[in-house]
């Protein structure tokens, strides 16, 4: 899935030099596996240390958001995530469907908002890491992603306009402390927008090209401001994180977080046997890549989904993409988006890798809540079925009953609190 040219490449290269590793440690893991409590070795403790929350490396700049690391935008981005005037009926917000105490998901199978989305709520900790967004990567940045639900017929249900009323009326001040001035919205229609609603859309099509770049551009700040609050939104370090730096600095780890025999033999298992990592690695536990896993088909069967197939070409062809009128970036800044993979069966039901911190905590799992339970995550891992449409990239594992269960113990290993700017209540721009 890699495209060659990718700078991904490079960072990857360290990960291609552990799974070698690795390889090697694959063909004499026997001993290991009988006494759960061996020592790690060199190259375990390699791949360990490469998984630590420790290891995570800085919040990657976003070059197509000049407002990201600006305080007063997210302290607006803060207030508009968490407004349900900035939708159709009034009672949907972001936190609606992502909630500060579910780790911002809702353990739903499918999102509900105005109506019923096409697939699961995902957590946003540690997004601003990954280059892509969406569970097949649509959007190429968090305030690009952001516009999404905010226009959708069944997540808020309104439309730009409709929102930079709101905006103009509730956040005047704070918005031209940011951006600068608001524009006029005189003689325009209270609601429209490039929307499916037919009415709202030919509202829009009536309005002149200059006026209603005056209105996306109020849009894409909205999703800038958006994006500022949500790139603060992190994991905080858990039980494995603690006991992975005790081991490696060589000491021991406080009893509440050393590992039972469990535990560590299913963390072996993960970085071993079951080639987790191939897919779950890095300090976030995900490659940000697109994968098919052989994930069936949305329980309501209503809706076919080809996945990151489809969600290539509509970042392609985003108005607010990364190369778009709308970016503050230059086209240099955008090699992700320029070097894309954009055909090939592999595209076809590949859905982004989630990062496996806190996943226990948030059945049903997949992208359309497919499976109820982690052991019934773990038995779709061991028996690798195939893809109902394109190749699945699993191989059958052949686990036993006791090792779905220590798998199953180390994952619980992953969870802690989600950390999140506090709520704001006055605002001093
Ligand atoms: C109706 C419920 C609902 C609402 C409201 C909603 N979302 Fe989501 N969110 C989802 C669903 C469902 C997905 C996955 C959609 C997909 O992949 O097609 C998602 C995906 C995301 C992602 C991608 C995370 C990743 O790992 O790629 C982010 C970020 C996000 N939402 C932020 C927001 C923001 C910001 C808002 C408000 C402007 C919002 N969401 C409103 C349900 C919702
Ligand atoms: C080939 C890449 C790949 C491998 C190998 C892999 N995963 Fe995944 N994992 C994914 C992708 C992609 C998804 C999301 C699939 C979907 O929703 O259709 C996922 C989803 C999950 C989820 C659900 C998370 C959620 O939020 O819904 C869990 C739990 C999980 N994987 C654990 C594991 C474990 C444990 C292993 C090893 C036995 C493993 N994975 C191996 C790519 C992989």
């Amino acid at each position: 899935m890699t495209p060659t040219h990718s700078p991904r490449v490079l960072r990857n290269l360290s990960a291609i030099g552990v799974g070698l590793a690795l390889g090697i440690l694959a063909l004499v893991p026997a001993l290991a596996r009988s006494n759960p409590q061996a020592p790690w070795t060199a190259a375990e403790r390699t791949m360990l240390k490469s998984l630590s929350l420790s290891s995570l490396a800085p919040l990657p700049a976003d070059h197509s958001n000049k407002y990201a690391d600006d305080a007063a935008a997210l302290r607006l981005g803060n207030l508009l995530f968490n407004d349900a005037r900035l939708s159709g009926n009034g009672q949907v917000s972001c936190a609606t469907c992502h909630s500060s105490e579910k780790g911002f998901q809702d353990n739903i199978p499918l999102g509900k908002g105005v109506g019923t989305a096409g697939r699961r709520t995902m957590p946003i900790a540690g997004t601003a890491h990954s280059p892509w967004q969406f569970w097949d990567g649509r959007a190429d940045s968090h305030w690009a992603q952001a516009l999404g639900p905010l226009e959708s017929a069944v997540e808020h249900g309104g439309d730009r306009l409709q929102y930079a009323r709101v905006l103009r009326q509730h956040y005047r001040a704070e918005y031209e402390a940011i951006f600068g001035a608001f524009p006029n919205l005189q003689g325009l229609p209270e609601r429209a927008g490039p929307v499916a609603d037919s009415a709202r859309a030919a509202a829009w099509a009536r309005i002149t090209p200059a006026r209603r770049d005056s209105i996306s551009r109020v849009y894409a700040n909205m999703g800038k401001a958006i994006a500022a609050f949500e790139r603060q939104i992190t994991f905080t370090p858990t039980r494995f994180d603690r006991y992975v730096d005790a081991e490696l600095a060589g000491r021991a780890p406080t009893p509440g977080d050393n590992f039972s025999d469990d535990e560590r033999a299913g963390l072996r298992l993960f970085i071993g046997k079951a080639n987790c990592v191939n897919c779950h690695n890095g300090a976030l536990l995900t490659d940000n890549h697109f994968h098919n896993t052989g994930v069936p088909q949305s329980q309501d069967g209503a809706r076919a989904d080809s996945g990151r197939a489809t969600g290539v070409r509509a970042v392609m062809a985003s108005e607010f993409n990364c190369l778009s009128h709308y970016s503050d970036a230059k086209p240099s800044d955008c090699g992700e988006l320029r070097f894309a993979v954009t055909d090939g069966e592999e595209l076809v039901r590949a859905y982004k890798t989630p990062s496996l911190r806190n996943a226990v905590t948030r059945a049903p799992f997949m992208h359309a809540g497919q499976f109820a339970s982690i052991e019934r995550v773990l038995l779709h891992y061991d028996r690798a079925p195939s893809a109902p449409a394109g190749h699945s990239e699993l191989k059958r594992l052949g686990l036993s009953g006791t090792e779905v269960r220590q798998l199953a113990a180390f994952l619980k290993t992953l969870v802690s609190s989600v950390a999140y700017p506090a709520p704001v209540t006055s605002y001093t721009p």
